[in-house]
Order: C-alpha cells, then structure tokens, then sequence
C-alpha cells in the first residue's frame, strides 16, 4: 500500500496531557556564516504540532539533525539557534540540551514538567544516526549501535511524534528505529506530514486536468525515478536546468560544454520514447542563456537551437521562457520541482523567476500547484508568490521520492487510524 493511501493517526487523536512526547522535526534550517538563521520556515511550519501538544499539557521532546556533520560535534551545525528562534515564536522558554542522549539528557527530560518544551542537540553528532538500515541488517555490531543510540531516545518519552517531512526519505535511527523500538506505545504522524501527504498524495491521485510537470536541476539521474513515475500520470513534462542538455545531446543537439550526463543519455532517450507512447508530452527548451564561463557579470548571449563550443548553457531562453510559460498557463495541476537556469547567480535566475511566475498565474486561474523544496521553493519566495500557489512543501529529497512512488518506511509503521 502507498503511503498516500494510509490514514495515519495523528497528534488530534491521542491523549498526551500528562505524557512525555517525543517529537522528530526537521530544523534543517540554513543558516550563514555567523550561524543566523536565514529561513526558520521548517520552524514555523512545526508549530501548529508543538503547540497543540503543548497545549495539551504534553512534556514535549524536540529532536532534529542540522546538515551533514557525519557523527562529530561540529559547533556550525548546533541547533542552539534553532533552541533561540523557537522560543522567540512560542513566546516561553525552550530548553536547549547540548547532548542528544546521556544521562544529563535523561535526567532533564524526566524532570520536564507538561507544558514545558525542550530541544535536544543534533541528532546527527552521533554517527549512530544515520547508520542506514540495510548496513544495520547485515553487521551486528552496526546494529547493535544503531539499537543503542535508538533506544536511549526512545526512553525518553511515552509517545512518539514525527512530524518531519524533509526526512521522511531517511531511515535514521531517530526516523525509523525509535518509532519501532516504541511498539506498544502511541506513534503518530504531526500535522505538517498530515498536511504534506494530504496535498502530495491528492495531486497524484485525483488531478484535474490538464496535469503538468515542471522538472529541472542539474542531474537527470537524480530526476529519473520521478520522470519515470510520473510519465504515465501527467499530461505533460516541462524540463529545464542542466539536466534537459542530457536529452538534447540524445536527440544529437549540440551543447557546447553544457553539463551532460554522458552515462544517463539512452536512459534519457528511453524515457522520451516511453513518454510518446504514453502520451505524455515532453517539452524541452528551444533556446538557452549561454556563457563562456559561469560567474557573476560574464557575458551571457542567447543561443538557438545547438550550442556553440565553449559556451555552457546556464539558464533557459526567451523562445523557451514564453513556450514554457505557455504550456503551464492552461494547467489545473502543476508539481514543480527544481529551478531552469543557474538560479543562485543573476541574471540567470530569468527563467526560474518566469516559470514562479506562471505557476502563480495559474494557481490565480484555479490550478492546484506544488512546489517541491530547495531551489524551486526559494525561487517562489524570493518573489514574494508565496500566496500564490497552493503548497511548497518542506521536504526537498523527500517531496522528490514521494512524486517517484517510493515508500516512505518510517511512515509506514506509525499508528493507523
Ligand atoms: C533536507 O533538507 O532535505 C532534509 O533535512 C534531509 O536532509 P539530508 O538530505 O541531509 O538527510
């Protein structure tokens, strides 16, 4: 069974006054060089969970991994500003715990009185975190360690909440074995994965038509599964970003020194032919923004058709801007995932910004849009069109595995209705 099929239960339906709750969010959140905060979105987006159980007069448990920190205590990537902001929008006290496990955690957490809220230190400063579940399967002592690091947090608490979306992807202990070691006690999903898998799995369910796909980033590999998926759902695919150079050097384009993956380009010339068959249009970009060199204030020059030596495409073209434009202004469902052009460098970002643009245009006329995380997401806000589309999902990798059909296994073993 799909996840998407599953009605899961929810903090709604269980009692937690009196409880310790253990809740796994993701406060992935980026920050800059001086560790500010530049986007608490995943924070705010927490909230309505955290103050219900709050409310509730729930003990509450936060965790959480910040970046990449591959088992080591790395002050960069401390979740104490994340501690500081949560306060700041609850408006009481958070108390930050610098360990995640050990026995001054513990202690901490037993004397939390209901009411109160407590965030615990990066889960992923411990590499038992992220010790995927296939390795765990197959080497005891990884197991063993896994288990471990799981069952000190699952101590913690009486209820299990995840209200992670961004990691729905991962097994990690924190995701996957917690929920399990805590068989018997309740484990529910919050209300930001309630409302991600409603909007996600409506869309793939129930679209009006027509029905159309925005793909783009750097990679076809990281986009195949998606494509794959969606071919036979969709009325149309719309691709941009480097990744459609992978498909225009198959149809014998040329791309100049444009980013291709050599190895991805039958696989990409499967996919156009199976999307034929299925009736699923493919549209590609007939011109580019292209450069000699990729920096800030190079000279850019619009280029039709192939792609001259030495020049590199780095966004999508005027030709391309108005076709794509076109082609999502009569959707009733759209999913966008991943930006057109070099959106992190300007004057590159012409695309993106036109593409946010018609998929806000379009939402105004009665379609449903969503928008996957990372890039595509920051596009949308930067041009403050946030209100106008329907969701932007806070989940980057896990909106992206969600639109290839995968199972999200952490899910899967929380409490059903
Ligand atoms: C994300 O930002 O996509 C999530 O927080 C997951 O992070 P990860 O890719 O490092 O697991």
């Amino acid at each position: 069974m799909q996840v998407q099929e599953m009605a899961k239960k929810t903090v709604a339906d269980i009692d937690v006054k009196g409880k310790k709750v253990l809740m796994r969010c993701d406060f992935n959140v980026p920050m800059d060089e001086d560790c500010n905060i530049t986007s608490d979105d995943r924070i705010l987006k927490a909230l309505p969970t955290i103050k219900t159980i709050l409310a509730s007069g729930g003990a509450l448990i936060l965790m959480s991994h910040l970046g990449r920190p591959k088992g080591q205590r790395n002050e960069k990537m401390s979740l104490a500003p994340a501690a500081k902001r949560l306060s700041e929008l609850l408006g009481q006290e958070v108390i930050f715990i610098e360990d995640c496990i050990g026995p001054e955690t513990k202690a901490k957490a037993q004397s939390l009185a209901d009411g109160e809220c407590m965030l615990l230190e990066n889960l992923r400063f411990h590499k038992e975190e992220t010790i995927k579940d296939k390795a765990a399967k197959e080497d005891a002592q990884l197991r063993q360690a896994k288990d471990d690091f799981a069952q000190q947090l699952a101590n913690l608490a009486d209820v299990y909440v995840d209200d992670a979306f961004g990691t729905a992807h991962r097994d990690n202990a924190s995701m996957y074995t917690v929920p399990v070691l805590m068989e018997g006690k309740p484990r529910v999903i919050g209300f930001l994965i309630e409302k991600e898998l409603r909007f996600l799995g409506e869309i793939l369910q129930n679209p009006e038509r027509p029905f159309v796909a925005i793909l783009g980033g750097a990679k076809v590999s990281d986009k195949i599964g998606v494509i794959e998926n969606l071919i036979d759902k969709v009325d149309r695919i719309i691709i941009g970003g480097a990744m459609a150079y992978t498909f225009l050097k198959g149809r014998g384009k040329s791309i100049g020194q444009s980013l291709c993956e050599n190895d991805f380009i039958n696989k990409g010339q499967k996919l156009l032919n199976q999307a034929a068959e299925a009736d699923c249009e493919v549209v590609l970009p007939v011109d580019h923004d292209v450069t000699r060199e990729l920096k800030a204030g190079t000279p850019h020059r619009t280029a039709v058709g192939d792609i001259d030596p030495g020049y590199q495409a780095v966004d999508i073209g005027p030709m391309a801007i108005k076709a794509f434009s076109k082609k999502i202004a009569d959707a009733k469902t759209i999913v966008w995932n991943g930006p057109v052009g070099v959106f992190e460098i300007p004057p590159f970002d012409r695309g993106t910004k036109a593409i946010a643009l018609a998929v806000a245009e379009a939402t105004d006329n009665g379609a449903r849009s969503i928008i996957g995380g990372g890039d595509s997401a920051a596009a949308v806000k930067k041009l403050g069109l946030e209100d106008r589309v329907s969701h932007i999902s806070t989940g980057g990798g896990a909106s992206l595995e969600f639109l290839e059909g995968k199972k999200f296994k952490c899910l899967e073993i929380l409490d059903e209705q």
